[in-house]
Protein backbone atom coordinates (compact mmCIF):
# COMPACT_ATOMS: atom_id res chain seq x y z
CA UNK A 1 0.00 0.00 0.00
CA UNK A 2 0.78 3.46 -0.65
CA UNK A 3 1.71 5.75 1.95
CA UNK A 4 -0.82 8.58 2.23
CA UNK A 5 0.88 12.27 3.47
CA UNK A 6 -0.72 15.81 3.97
CA UNK A 7 1.34 18.53 3.81
CA UNK A 8 0.54 22.17 4.91
CA UNK A 9 2.56 24.59 2.75
CA UNK A 10 2.63 23.03 -0.34
CA UNK A 11 3.44 26.24 -2.16
CA UNK A 12 6.38 27.35 -0.69
CA UNK A 13 10.11 26.33 -1.12
CA UNK A 14 9.80 23.54 1.28
CA UNK A 15 6.40 22.11 0.54
CA UNK A 16 7.37 21.64 -3.49
CA UNK A 17 10.87 19.72 -3.00
CA UNK A 18 9.06 17.41 -0.21
CA UNK A 19 6.08 17.05 -2.40
CA UNK A 20 8.57 15.93 -5.30
CA UNK A 21 10.62 13.60 -2.92
CA UNK A 22 7.56 11.89 -1.66
CA UNK A 23 6.04 11.51 -4.98
CA UNK A 24 9.05 9.62 -6.77
CA UNK A 25 8.68 7.46 -2.95
CA UNK A 26 5.13 6.59 -4.48
CA UNK A 27 3.42 8.43 -1.57
CA UNK A 28 0.19 9.63 -2.21
CA UNK A 29 0.15 13.58 -1.58
CA UNK A 30 -2.56 15.56 -0.27
CA UNK A 31 -1.83 19.14 -0.16
CA UNK A 32 -3.52 22.15 2.09
CA UNK A 33 -3.21 25.43 -0.47
CA UNK A 34 -4.52 29.10 0.30
CA UNK A 35 -7.05 30.56 -2.58
CA UNK A 36 -5.16 33.55 -3.63
CA UNK A 37 -6.01 36.01 -6.65
CA UNK A 38 -3.59 34.49 -9.09
CA UNK A 39 -2.12 30.60 -9.32
CA UNK A 40 0.11 29.79 -6.50
CA UNK A 41 1.72 26.80 -7.06
CA UNK A 42 4.40 27.61 -9.79
CA UNK A 43 7.09 26.54 -8.23
CA UNK A 44 5.00 23.21 -7.20
CA UNK A 45 3.93 22.31 -10.83
CA UNK A 46 8.18 22.90 -12.22
CA UNK A 47 9.76 21.03 -9.51
CA UNK A 48 7.42 18.14 -10.01
CA UNK A 49 6.87 18.16 -13.95
CA UNK A 50 8.79 15.38 -14.88
CA UNK A 51 6.80 12.59 -12.67
CA UNK A 52 4.06 11.02 -13.46
CA UNK A 53 1.87 12.11 -10.93
CA UNK A 54 -1.55 10.98 -12.61
CA UNK A 55 -3.90 11.33 -9.31
CA UNK A 56 -1.30 10.88 -6.63
CA UNK A 57 -1.29 14.15 -5.84
CA UNK A 58 -4.90 16.49 -4.61
CA UNK A 59 -4.74 20.18 -3.75
CA UNK A 60 -7.48 21.02 -0.84
CA UNK A 61 -8.25 24.91 -0.56
CA UNK A 62 -7.43 25.79 3.14
CA UNK A 63 -5.95 28.08 5.50
CA UNK A 64 -3.87 27.22 8.75
CA UNK A 65 -6.28 29.57 10.62
CA UNK A 66 -9.09 27.65 9.89
CA UNK A 67 -9.59 24.96 12.48
CA UNK A 68 -12.84 23.64 10.92
CA UNK A 69 -10.69 23.16 7.62
CA UNK A 70 -8.07 21.84 9.06
CA UNK A 71 -9.95 19.12 11.18
CA UNK A 72 -12.25 18.35 8.21
CA UNK A 73 -9.55 17.14 5.88
CA UNK A 74 -7.18 14.98 8.24
CA UNK A 75 -10.21 13.36 8.91
CA UNK A 76 -11.22 12.67 5.38
CA UNK A 77 -7.62 12.19 4.35
CA UNK A 78 -6.59 10.08 7.09
CA UNK A 79 -3.23 10.34 6.48
CA UNK A 80 0.09 8.56 7.71
CA UNK A 81 2.02 11.64 7.99
CA UNK A 82 1.23 15.16 8.22
CA UNK A 83 4.03 17.36 6.88
CA UNK A 84 2.87 20.69 9.09
CA UNK A 85 5.19 23.50 6.94
CA UNK A 86 2.26 26.25 6.42
CA UNK A 87 3.70 29.71 7.72
CA UNK A 88 4.18 33.07 7.68
CA UNK A 89 7.73 32.27 7.47
CA UNK A 90 9.80 35.55 6.73
CA UNK A 91 10.73 36.99 10.18
CA UNK A 92 10.90 40.60 9.45
CA UNK A 93 7.30 40.93 8.58
CA UNK A 94 6.84 38.98 11.71
CA UNK A 95 7.36 42.22 13.58
CA UNK A 96 4.77 44.12 11.61
CA UNK A 97 2.35 41.24 12.27
CA UNK A 98 2.98 39.52 15.10
CA UNK A 99 -1.04 38.63 15.77
CA UNK A 100 -1.14 37.19 12.27
CA UNK A 101 2.10 35.65 12.50
CA UNK A 102 1.12 33.70 15.84
CA UNK A 103 -2.30 32.59 14.92
CA UNK A 104 -0.81 30.59 11.25
CA UNK A 105 2.73 29.84 13.09
CA UNK A 106 1.92 29.01 17.07
CA UNK A 107 -2.01 27.91 16.71
CA UNK A 108 -1.91 26.77 13.27
CA UNK A 109 0.43 23.89 14.39
CA UNK A 110 -1.72 23.08 17.63
CA UNK A 111 -4.41 22.76 14.89
CA UNK A 112 -3.09 19.95 13.27
CA UNK A 113 -2.32 18.06 16.52
CA UNK A 114 -5.57 18.54 17.81
CA UNK A 115 -7.25 17.50 14.65
CA UNK A 116 -5.50 14.10 14.22
CA UNK A 117 -6.24 13.47 18.24
CA UNK A 118 -9.50 14.61 18.01
CA UNK A 119 -10.11 12.29 14.31
CA UNK A 120 -8.72 9.38 16.43
CA UNK A 121 -5.84 9.07 14.52
CA UNK A 122 -3.33 9.69 17.20
CA UNK A 123 -1.60 5.96 17.21
CA UNK A 124 -1.58 6.21 13.40
CA UNK A 125 -0.62 9.60 11.85
CA UNK A 126 2.65 10.99 12.61
CA UNK A 127 3.47 14.50 12.55
CA UNK A 128 6.56 16.48 11.63
CA UNK A 129 6.39 20.27 12.51
CA UNK A 130 8.37 22.65 11.32
CA UNK A 131 10.39 23.88 13.80
CA UNK A 132 13.53 26.16 13.24
CA UNK A 133 17.15 27.49 14.51
CA UNK A 134 15.07 30.65 15.42
CA UNK A 135 14.42 29.81 17.95
CA UNK A 136 18.03 29.60 19.55
CA UNK A 137 17.49 33.47 18.27
CA UNK A 138 20.35 34.98 20.96
CA UNK A 139 22.46 32.69 20.81
CA UNK A 140 23.65 30.65 23.87
CA UNK A 141 26.22 28.20 22.58
CA UNK A 142 27.94 27.97 19.30
CA UNK A 143 27.49 25.57 17.88
CA UNK A 144 23.73 24.74 18.61
CA UNK A 145 22.78 21.49 19.63
CA UNK A 146 19.53 19.70 20.71
CA UNK A 147 19.72 20.63 23.86
CA UNK A 148 21.47 24.14 23.48
CA UNK A 149 18.59 26.47 25.68
CA UNK A 150 16.38 28.75 23.20
CA UNK A 151 16.40 32.76 23.55
CA UNK A 152 13.59 33.72 20.38
CA UNK A 153 14.19 37.22 19.54
CA UNK A 154 10.91 37.84 17.37
CA UNK A 155 7.15 37.22 17.18
CA UNK A 156 7.70 34.60 14.75
CA UNK A 157 10.47 32.28 16.50
CA UNK A 158 8.21 32.86 19.76
CA UNK A 159 4.92 31.44 17.52
CA UNK A 160 7.46 28.84 16.71
CA UNK A 161 8.49 28.26 20.00
CA UNK A 162 4.82 27.59 21.30
CA UNK A 163 4.38 25.37 18.25
CA UNK A 164 7.69 23.31 19.46
CA UNK A 165 6.30 22.76 22.62
CA UNK A 166 2.95 21.64 21.78
CA UNK A 167 4.57 19.17 19.46
CA UNK A 168 6.22 17.74 22.13
CA UNK A 169 3.47 17.95 24.73
CA UNK A 170 1.57 15.94 22.17
CA UNK A 171 3.78 13.37 22.43
CA UNK A 172 4.06 12.95 25.89
CA UNK A 173 0.55 13.13 26.69
CA UNK A 174 -1.24 11.29 23.81
CA UNK A 175 1.81 9.45 23.01
CA UNK A 176 1.55 10.63 19.36
CA UNK A 177 4.25 10.15 16.72
CA UNK A 178 4.98 13.88 16.81
CA UNK A 179 8.41 15.00 16.00
CA UNK A 180 10.43 18.46 15.76
CA UNK A 181 12.81 19.28 12.77
CA UNK A 182 14.83 22.45 13.78
CA UNK A 183 15.88 23.43 10.44
CA UNK A 184 18.62 25.85 10.15
CA UNK A 185 18.48 28.30 7.12
CA UNK A 186 18.14 25.88 3.23
CA UNK A 187 17.82 27.68 0.21
CA UNK A 188 17.43 26.75 -3.23
CA UNK A 189 16.41 28.50 -6.97
CA UNK A 190 12.60 28.45 -5.28
CA UNK A 191 13.32 30.79 -2.43
CA UNK A 192 10.82 33.03 -1.51
CA UNK A 193 12.69 36.64 -3.81
CA UNK A 194 12.39 38.78 -0.32
CA UNK A 195 14.96 36.32 1.97
CA UNK A 196 18.28 37.61 1.33
CA UNK A 197 19.93 34.92 -0.28
CA UNK A 198 17.13 35.04 -3.27
CA UNK A 199 17.16 38.58 -3.19
CA UNK A 200 20.88 38.92 -3.73
CA UNK A 201 20.78 36.30 -6.68
CA UNK A 202 17.81 37.73 -8.28
CA UNK A 203 19.10 41.39 -8.20
CA UNK A 204 23.45 40.52 -8.69
CA UNK A 205 21.88 38.25 -12.28
CA UNK A 206 19.61 41.80 -13.02
CA UNK A 207 22.93 43.61 -12.58
CA UNK A 208 24.88 41.69 -14.85
CA UNK A 209 21.59 41.99 -17.54
CA UNK A 210 21.80 45.99 -17.19
CA UNK A 211 18.32 45.94 -15.68
CA UNK A 212 19.06 46.62 -11.90
CA UNK A 213 21.42 49.30 -10.90
CA UNK A 214 22.40 48.09 -7.13
CA UNK A 215 21.16 45.72 -4.52
CA UNK A 216 19.62 47.41 -0.67
CA UNK A 217 20.91 45.10 1.90
CA UNK A 218 20.50 45.29 5.89
CA UNK A 219 22.63 43.37 8.11
CA UNK A 220 25.58 42.07 6.17
CA UNK A 221 27.86 41.00 8.50
CA UNK A 222 24.41 38.20 9.88
CA UNK A 223 25.92 34.79 9.58
CA UNK A 224 23.54 31.54 8.87
CA UNK A 225 24.38 27.81 8.54
CA UNK A 226 22.78 27.79 5.05
CA UNK A 227 22.15 24.14 3.02
CA UNK A 228 19.97 22.98 0.17
CA UNK A 229 16.07 22.78 0.45
CA UNK A 230 16.50 19.86 -1.69
CA UNK A 231 18.73 18.10 0.90
CA UNK A 232 16.41 19.18 4.18
CA UNK A 233 13.69 17.73 2.93
CA UNK A 234 15.20 14.24 3.28
CA UNK A 235 15.90 14.91 6.82
CA UNK A 236 12.07 15.65 7.18
CA UNK A 237 10.94 12.37 5.76
CA UNK A 238 13.86 10.42 7.67
CA UNK A 239 12.77 11.93 10.93
CA UNK A 240 8.91 10.36 10.78
CA UNK A 241 10.27 7.33 9.38
CA UNK A 242 12.32 6.54 12.55
CA UNK A 243 11.21 4.15 15.44
CA UNK A 244 10.83 6.83 17.50
CA UNK A 245 9.82 10.56 17.60
CA UNK A 246 12.10 13.08 18.75
CA UNK A 247 13.41 16.79 18.04
CA UNK A 248 16.50 16.73 15.22
CA UNK A 249 18.69 19.60 14.42
CA UNK A 250 18.94 19.91 10.10
CA UNK A 251 22.09 22.06 9.39
CA UNK A 252 25.34 22.14 7.49
CA UNK A 253 27.73 22.74 10.33
CA UNK A 254 28.99 25.68 8.21
CA UNK A 255 28.38 29.03 8.89
CA UNK A 256 28.87 31.99 5.87
CA UNK A 257 28.20 35.93 6.49
CA UNK A 258 25.42 37.59 4.21
CA UNK A 259 28.58 39.57 2.82
CA UNK A 260 30.13 36.46 1.60
CA UNK A 261 26.95 35.09 0.19
CA UNK A 262 26.99 38.04 -1.82
CA UNK A 263 30.45 37.91 -3.01
CA UNK A 264 30.17 34.52 -3.84
CA UNK A 265 26.99 35.29 -5.82
CA UNK A 266 28.76 37.59 -8.00
CA UNK A 267 31.71 35.44 -8.31
CA UNK A 268 29.90 32.59 -10.09
CA UNK A 269 29.24 34.66 -12.98
CA UNK A 270 33.05 36.02 -12.90
CA UNK A 271 32.87 38.98 -10.76
CA UNK A 272 34.71 40.18 -7.93
CA UNK A 273 33.17 42.26 -5.20
CA UNK A 274 35.34 44.62 -2.60
CA UNK A 275 34.35 46.45 0.36
CA UNK A 276 34.38 50.22 1.59
CA UNK A 277 33.06 51.95 4.56
CA UNK A 278 31.53 50.85 7.94
CA UNK A 279 27.92 50.13 8.83
CA UNK A 280 25.06 51.86 7.11
CA UNK A 281 28.60 53.61 5.04
CA UNK A 282 29.50 49.71 3.56
CA UNK A 283 29.59 49.45 -0.26
CA UNK A 284 30.83 46.41 -2.45
CA UNK A 285 32.24 47.80 -5.57
CA UNK A 286 32.44 45.52 -9.09
CA UNK A 287 33.25 45.84 -12.25
CA UNK A 288 30.44 45.08 -14.36
CA UNK A 289 28.97 45.25 -17.58
CA UNK A 290 27.15 48.76 -19.28
CA UNK A 291 24.79 48.78 -21.68
CA UNK A 292 23.90 50.52 -24.82
CA UNK A 293 20.29 52.40 -24.77
CA UNK A 294 19.28 49.01 -27.10
CA UNK A 295 20.45 46.52 -24.66
CA UNK A 296 24.12 45.92 -25.91
CA UNK A 297 26.73 45.33 -24.35
CA UNK A 298 29.11 48.50 -24.54
CA UNK A 299 31.77 48.10 -21.65
CA UNK A 300 32.46 47.86 -18.25
CA UNK A 301 32.88 49.98 -15.13
CA UNK A 302 33.26 49.62 -11.49
CA UNK A 303 30.26 51.12 -9.40
CA UNK A 304 28.52 50.13 -6.64
CA UNK A 305 26.74 47.11 -6.87
CA UNK A 306 25.56 46.42 -2.79
CA UNK A 307 24.73 49.29 -0.28
CA UNK A 308 23.45 49.28 2.61
CA UNK A 309 19.72 50.82 3.72
CA UNK A 310 18.72 51.04 7.54
CA UNK A 311 15.43 49.57 6.46
CA UNK A 312 16.06 46.10 5.96
CA UNK A 313 17.10 46.54 9.88
CA UNK A 314 15.39 44.36 12.50
CA UNK A 315 14.29 45.80 15.96
CA UNK A 316 16.25 42.66 17.10
CA UNK A 317 18.41 40.79 15.10
CA UNK A 318 19.75 36.97 15.37
CA UNK A 319 23.48 37.93 14.32
CA UNK A 320 24.64 34.06 14.51
CA UNK A 321 23.13 30.79 13.87
CA UNK A 322 25.44 27.59 13.55
CA UNK A 323 23.98 23.84 14.17
CA UNK A 324 25.42 20.73 14.95
CA UNK A 325 24.04 17.88 13.40
CA UNK A 326 25.34 15.09 14.77
CA UNK A 327 22.71 13.67 16.19
CA UNK A 328 20.75 13.55 12.38
CA UNK A 329 23.76 11.97 10.96
CA UNK A 330 24.13 9.19 13.77
CA UNK A 331 20.16 8.54 13.98
CA UNK A 332 18.88 9.23 10.81
CA UNK A 333 22.24 8.73 8.12
CA UNK A 334 21.18 12.13 6.78
CA UNK A 335 24.37 14.55 6.21
CA UNK A 336 24.11 16.95 3.42
CA UNK A 337 24.75 17.11 0.18
CA UNK A 338 25.13 20.39 -1.36
CA UNK A 339 27.97 22.35 -0.66
CA UNK A 340 28.09 26.50 0.13
CA UNK A 341 29.25 27.57 -3.31
CA UNK A 342 27.54 24.75 -5.62
CA UNK A 343 24.09 25.83 -3.55
CA UNK A 344 24.78 29.60 -4.40
CA UNK A 345 26.18 28.60 -8.38
CA UNK A 346 22.66 26.67 -8.38
CA UNK A 347 20.92 30.26 -7.85
CA UNK A 348 22.71 32.27 -9.60
CA UNK A 349 22.59 30.43 -12.83
CA UNK A 350 18.91 29.83 -12.39
CA UNK A 351 18.40 33.51 -11.83
CA UNK A 352 20.81 34.48 -14.85
CA UNK A 353 18.09 32.64 -16.74
CA UNK A 354 15.37 34.64 -15.68
CA UNK A 355 16.82 37.90 -15.98
CA UNK A 356 17.94 37.06 -19.73
CA UNK A 357 14.16 35.98 -20.24
CA UNK A 358 13.10 38.66 -18.74
CA UNK A 359 15.87 41.17 -20.67
CA UNK A 360 14.36 39.41 -23.81
CA UNK A 361 10.82 40.21 -23.06
CA UNK A 362 11.55 44.26 -22.44
CA UNK A 363 12.80 43.93 -26.34
P1 LIG B 1 7.68 29.47 2.50
O1 LIG B 1 8.34 29.29 1.19
O2 LIG B 1 7.41 30.83 3.02
O3 LIG B 1 6.32 28.62 2.46
C1 LIG B 1 5.35 28.78 3.46
C2 LIG B 1 4.09 28.05 3.01
O4 LIG B 1 3.09 28.28 4.00
C3 LIG B 1 3.53 28.55 1.68
O5 LIG B 1 2.97 27.46 0.99
C4 LIG B 1 2.43 29.50 2.12
O6 LIG B 1 1.41 29.67 1.17
C5 LIG B 1 1.91 28.74 3.33
N1 LIG B 1 1.11 29.57 4.22
C6 LIG B 1 1.39 30.78 4.74
N2 LIG B 1 0.39 31.21 5.51
C7 LIG B 1 -0.55 30.24 5.48
C8 LIG B 1 -1.83 30.11 6.05
N3 LIG B 1 -2.37 31.07 6.82
N4 LIG B 1 -2.54 28.98 5.82
C9 LIG B 1 -2.04 28.01 5.02
N5 LIG B 1 -0.84 28.09 4.42
C10 LIG B 1 -0.11 29.20 4.66
O7 LIG B 1 8.54 28.74 3.65
P2 LIG B 1 9.58 27.52 3.49
O8 LIG B 1 10.94 28.10 3.37
O9 LIG B 1 9.09 26.56 2.51
O10 LIG B 1 9.50 26.90 4.96
C11 LIG B 1 8.59 25.85 5.26
C12 LIG B 1 8.40 25.79 6.77
O11 LIG B 1 9.66 25.55 7.41
C13 LIG B 1 7.86 27.05 7.40
O12 LIG B 1 7.04 26.66 8.49
C14 LIG B 1 9.08 27.77 7.92
O13 LIG B 1 8.75 28.60 9.00
C15 LIG B 1 9.94 26.60 8.34
N6 LIG B 1 11.39 26.78 8.28
C16 LIG B 1 11.98 27.23 7.13
C17 LIG B 1 13.36 27.35 7.09
C18 LIG B 1 14.06 27.82 5.85
O14 LIG B 1 15.24 28.20 5.95
N7 LIG B 1 13.44 27.76 4.68
C19 LIG B 1 14.14 27.00 8.21
C20 LIG B 1 13.49 26.53 9.36
C21 LIG B 1 12.12 26.41 9.38
P3 LIG B 1 1.53 30.73 -0.04
O15 LIG B 1 2.36 30.03 -1.10
O16 LIG B 1 0.12 30.95 -0.42
O17 LIG B 1 2.22 31.95 0.52
N1 LIG C 1 15.37 39.22 4.25
C1 LIG C 1 16.45 40.00 4.31
N2 LIG C 1 16.54 41.06 3.44
N3 LIG C 1 17.42 39.73 5.21
C2 LIG C 1 18.52 40.51 5.22
C3 LIG C 1 18.68 41.59 4.35
C4 LIG C 1 17.63 41.90 3.42
O1 LIG C 1 17.70 42.82 2.64
N4 LIG C 1 19.88 42.14 4.59
C5 LIG C 1 20.46 41.46 5.56
N5 LIG C 1 19.64 40.46 5.97
C6 LIG C 1 19.91 39.52 7.06
C7 LIG C 1 18.77 39.39 8.07
O2 LIG C 1 18.79 40.49 8.98
C8 LIG C 1 19.13 38.06 8.71
O3 LIG C 1 20.10 38.24 9.72
C9 LIG C 1 19.76 37.27 7.56
O4 LIG C 1 20.06 38.22 6.52
C10 LIG C 1 18.87 36.18 6.97
O5 LIG C 1 17.60 36.75 6.69
P1 LIG C 1 16.47 35.93 5.90
O6 LIG C 1 17.01 35.43 4.62
O7 LIG C 1 15.25 36.79 5.86
O8 LIG C 1 16.24 34.63 6.79
P2 LIG C 1 16.07 34.45 8.38
O9 LIG C 1 17.33 33.81 8.88
O10 LIG C 1 15.62 35.68 9.05
O11 LIG C 1 14.87 33.42 8.45
C11 LIG C 1 14.83 32.28 7.60
O12 LIG C 1 15.49 31.20 8.21
C12 LIG C 1 14.88 30.72 9.43
C13 LIG C 1 15.75 29.58 9.95
O13 LIG C 1 16.83 30.07 10.68
C14 LIG C 1 13.35 31.96 7.30
O14 LIG C 1 13.31 30.96 6.33
C15 LIG C 1 12.65 31.45 8.56
O15 LIG C 1 11.34 31.00 8.20
C16 LIG C 1 13.46 30.28 9.12
O16 LIG C 1 12.85 29.78 10.30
Amino acid sequence: MNKTAFITGVTGQDGAYLTRLLLSKGYVVHGLMRRASQFNTARLFELCADLPIGERLTLHYGDSTDSLNISSLIEDIRPDEVYNLAAQSHVSVSFEMPLYTSDVDALGALRVLEAVRCAALAQKTRVYQASTSELFGKVCEIPQTETTPFHPRSPYAVAKLFAYWMTINYRESYKMFASNGILFNHESPYRGETFVTRKITLAAARIMHGLQDKILLGNLSAKRDWGHARDFVEAMHLILQQDEPGDFIIATGEQHSVREFAELAFRAVGVGVRWEGEGVNEVGIARVPIFSPAGAVKGEEERVVVAVSPQFFRPSEVETLLGNPQKSKNLLGWEPKTSFPKLVEEMMMYDMRLASEEKEKSK
